[in-house]
């Protein structure tokens, strides 16, 4: 299991904080091999309307894809990740960021997406130490590589990766961390394993809608009621849901396996517009060819 963790130096040497060690660094590409020390800093408010944590849900209309920030502004740098950045939409949300003081250090994707470029690649070239992230069973190029359990740190809280193939065979979603420390309710960033009331389809990129309904129940299902769900997409206006409304109202994956199997072979849906253009681009994060 990964921890990918970021404090600021100067943190390290004060005297308020307690530090375990751990090993950041193993699997991590092109890493100096460097321990860096874990803090425990004291007592604070932990629910996700705390000032601890900031959080905005972010849209871009022609692809209706969610991105999402996500900031410790209680730790000094305010360290922060985007999750699902979108090319066209770089602009604002670095202005954002740079408004709110915050520090980007990761520009994350929940998968290969089919029907838009991600932003990380231009992000990358415009914000110097962000970081790059996707599963390794994407296939896709990135300075970080997660899979099933990893632990994403910013500042003192992190996300977990959970493994939610089916859309597409290295589709994950990323899990507020538990513990008192962590936001409350949980937030589940599902991709598009999971849309309010939908899913998303099943029919390229190594899809499979046997899989897609495995990793829903055993992934995202078992997590508490409460657990806000925020998927990469919405269509009819919806911005977030609940795993317990899900597991009532989601048309879909209410049904058994062999109901949803059907509904998800019967379709019918038009090849994407940008497959063809997004696949490719987002395989490598969406750098920019130089040549
Ligand atoms: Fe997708």
């Amino acid at each position: 299991m990964l921890q990918f963790r970021f404090i600021k130096a100067s943190l390290l040497a004060s005297k308020i904080l307690t530090h375990s060690s751990i090993n950041f660094c193993r699997g991590v590409p092109n890493c100096k091999g460097f321990r860096i020390l874990r803090s425990q800093m004291g007592s604070f408010s932990t629910s996700s309307q705390s000032s601890k944590f900031l959080f905005r849900q972010l849209f871009e209309k022609d692809s209706s894809t969610y991105t999402y920030l996500l900031a410790d502004v209680s730790h000094p740098e305010k360290p922060a990740l985007l999750i699902d950045p979108v090319d066209k939409t770089v602009e604002r949300d670095l202005s954002l960021i740079q408004e709110l003081g915050l520090k980007l250090i990761y520009a994350m994707n929940t998968h290969v997406h089919a029907d838009h470029v991600t932003g990380t690649g231009l992000i990358k070239g415009k914000v110097p130490g962000v970081k790059s992230v996707i599963s390794k069973a994407s296939g896709s190029k990135a300075d970080l590589l997660v899979e099933q359990g990893d632990k994403i740190y910013f500042g003192d809280l992190f996300l977990e990766v959970r493994s939610t193939p089916g859309h597409t065979l290295g589709c994950i979603t990323y899990v507020t961390g538990d513990g008192s420390d962590q936001p409350q309710p949980k937030m589940a960033f599902t991709g598009d394993a999971l849309l309010i009331r939908g899913c998303g389809r099943t029919d390229f990129q190594g899809g499979s809608s046997e899989q897609l309904y495995n990793s829903v129940h055993s992934q995202i299902f078992t997590l508490p009621k409460d657990t806000l769900i925020y998927p990469a997409h919405d269509y009819k206006g919806f911005s977030v849901s609940t795993v317990g409304e899900e597991t009532l109202y989601n048309p879909r994956l209410t049904k058994d396996e062999e109901t949803f199997k059907n509904i998800m072979t019967n379709l019918n849906l038009s090849y994407p517009k940008m497959m063809d253009i997004a696949v490719p681009a987002n395989l490598v994060c969406g750098i920019q060819s130089k040549a």
